[in-house]
């Protein structure tokens, strides 16, 4: 009689396990996100895990854990291709080290706005470059948040134009792109993990970075920072990937509640960017932030950064053609 039970527990098993194991029980799934809670992020990952708990009927939950608890973006979007984390919300500049040709989406002043963002993550483009990104980083784009463009924050000095940039020490992802396009306004940025960033500028080691307004006021970076520049070369994408080794273990219902909560904390992104970027520029100003215009329409910078950075990152992208498709999708 023992022998039997223990033979149907093992039968069992293996039927659960070949059927999809996770989701024959309650499962809890592992969410990192890169910012703190209040920012653009915090906004994707809370709207999707209520999607997601209410679509599976309260079965699955989901755990989220702010502030890079979990490691930097980096190491989120590694853990996640490992299979050893379920989901991440993280910059696409920080994706782009393990998936290139997501790179196009960062290259200098090729998004113009927040609808060109949308217009491009939810099309064609979007849709291959989630392929490309599964191929290469083992994840699943599920989610985009729309963050904004990546304003300049510094502590020493309103920047208004290329030369006000010059001896300024300033913080990039690990991004190639971003890099290279403070090369082409003539300094070199200190690399660095978004996760070690607030206390490099508390502590002086560097004297700036870039990054949304929403993201500025969700680190508190006005504690530390000064001056805002309202430069627009990077629009902020950051999207929700789910690790490929855990998705292709759920069974379809789970794997349709992942994909139609994403797409809805996506939707709610849009909005929420509209509705708060303004607001929390006024706040960042009453807080005592000084905000400034680059000159002359932003031409210098443009005109450096286009000229120099398109066509280096021309074979890492996939070829031109990826670009022009791009420019072609956005009506130029
Ligand atoms: C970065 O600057 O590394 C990221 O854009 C930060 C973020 O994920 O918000």
């Amino acid at each position: 009689m023992k022998f039997k039970k223990t033979a149907l527990l093992a039968a069992f098993a293996s039927v659960a396990f070949l059927a999809g194991a996770p989701s024959a029980f309650a499962t809890t799934f592992k969410v990192a996100v890169g910012d703190a809670q209040g920012g653009t992020q915090w906004e994707l990952a809370t709207t999707f895990k209520k999607a997601f708990e209410q679509k599976t009927g309260g079965k699955h939950k989901l755990d989220l854990f702010p502030n890079g608890q979990l490691g930097s973006e980096e190491e989120t979007i590694n853990n996640a291709a490992m299979g050893t984390l379920d989901f991440s919300v993280l910059a696409v500049n920080n994706i782009t080290p393990f998936s290139p040709t997501v790179g196009v989406l960062t290259l200098p002043y090729v998004i113009q706005s927040a609808e060109e963002a949308k217009k491009l993550t939810q099309g064609d483009i979007g849709k291959e470059l989630t392929e490309n990104t599964l191929r290469d980083a083992n994840v699943r784009i599920v989610g985009w948040a729309y963050s904004g463009f990546r304003v300049l924050t510094n502590s020493k000095k309103p920047v208004k134009t290329v030369a006000d940039l010059q001896g300024l020490k300033i913080r990039v992802p690990k991004n190639e792109i971003m890099i290279a396009s403070y090369q082409s306004w003539g300094i070199n940025p200190t690399p660095m993990a978004w996760s070690e960033t607030f206390t490099a500028l508390q502590q002086g080691v560097v004297d700036g970075q870039d990054n949304p307004y929403i993201t500025v006021s969700a680190m508190k970076f006005n504690e530390v920072q000064k001056y805002i520049t309202n430069l627009r070369y990077v629009f902020s994408l950051e999207p929700l990937v789910v690790s490929e080794s855990m998705f292709k273990r759920q069974p379809a219902d789970v794997k349709k509640a992942i994909l139609d909560a994403g797409a809805e904390a996506t939707e709610h992104s849009f909005k929420y960017l509209q509705d708060t970027e303004s607001k929390i520029k006024k706040d960042l100003a009453a807080k005592g932030m000084q905000i400034v215009e680059p000159a002359d329409g932003e031409k210098e910078f443009i005109a450096k950064a286009t000229s120099t950075v398109w066509p280096k990152f021309y074979k890492s992208i996939g070829g031109k053609d990826k670009l022009d498709k791009v420019q072609k999708a956005l009506g130029r």
